[in-house]
């Protein structure tokens, strides 16, 4: 058998760092592909798969290899509690991109538009798996797959796709940009196949996405209130999408 420290050295450059029990549960769970796992304490891991994660508990105990702590502390940039830690091999381009652009859609795809903050981007892809959103896109500079954004992401942006593009290649589908300023969300039933963006923390909305949006909506917020967090508006929009009502 190859040592997993070895693995671990040779992969870190080029693989998704899946940092503590949960990442590596939900990324085994959407069927990452998962060359090295490491854990301070297998048996623990284990007991800890049977009481919360039970239907991947033989697929860990396949791929857990113990490590003395010191080991598993020089892979993670700061220990995770559950002293558990994977590399993953990053979902091909060419697939995520394959899903984001096939039609009929039967759920949106989110665009975040040059968002600054990585906690916020990995909180949007959480959120996306969660409510079954078709993929996560991100324009501007930020890379969605940054280490920071995978470990607020929990493991999930292997339930959805999640790509960067440029705003004049995104997916097919009507595209609802949320703004303050546009109508209110609550009187659109969001179809299935909507694009649905959010502007940047800082600027809101590009000129180029506003310029190519099909219409703008709003979400209900009480005069006087400037806005809400990215990922909070991402997590009403989807919700209200899910509801698939219109209507005030
Ligand atoms: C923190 S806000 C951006 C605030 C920014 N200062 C601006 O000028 O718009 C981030 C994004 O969340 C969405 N958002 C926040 N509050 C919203 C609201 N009440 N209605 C619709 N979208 C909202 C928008 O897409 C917005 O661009």
């Amino acid at each position: 058998m190859t040592d997993p420290v070895t693995v671990w050295r040779r992969l870190a450059g080029s693989s998704v760092l899946l940092d503590g029990f949960h990442a590596l549960k939900h990324a085994v769970r959407f069927g990452a592909e998962v060359p090295v796992a490491v854990a301070a304490d297998r048996a623990a891991t284990l007991a800890l798969a049977d009481e919360l994660a039970p239907d991947v508990q033989d697929a860990l105990a396949g791929l857990l290899t113990e490590v003395p702590h010191e080991t598993y502390a020089s892979f993670v940039p700061r220990p995770h509690p559950t002293a558990v830690a994977a590399l993953a091999v990053r979902p091909s381009r060419a697939s995520n991109l394959e899903k984001l652009a096939h039609t009929p859609r039967t759920a949106p795809v989110v665009v975040l538009d040059n968002p600054r903050n990585l906690g916020n981007a990995g909180a949007v892809i959480r959120l996306a798996a969660g409510l079954g959103a078709t993929g996560v896109v991100t324009t501007g500079t930020v890379d969605p797959w940054h280490p920071t954004v995978v470990r607020g992401g929990a493991g999930l942006h292997f339930a959805t796709a999640v790509e960067r593009l440029e705003v004049s290649d995104l997916p097919p589908g009507p595209l609802f940009a949320l703004d303050p300023e546009g109508d209110d969300i609550r009187a659109t039933k969001l179809p299935d196949d909507a694009v649905l963006a959010f502007g940047s923390e800082r600027t809101g909305l590009s000129p180029e996405l506003r310029t190519r949006a099909d219409q703008l909506l709003s979400l209900p917020m009480r005069p006087q209130v400037s806005s809400y967090n990215l990922a909070t508006s991402v997590a009403m929009a989807l919700y209200h999408w899910s509801c698939g009502v219109a209507g005030m």
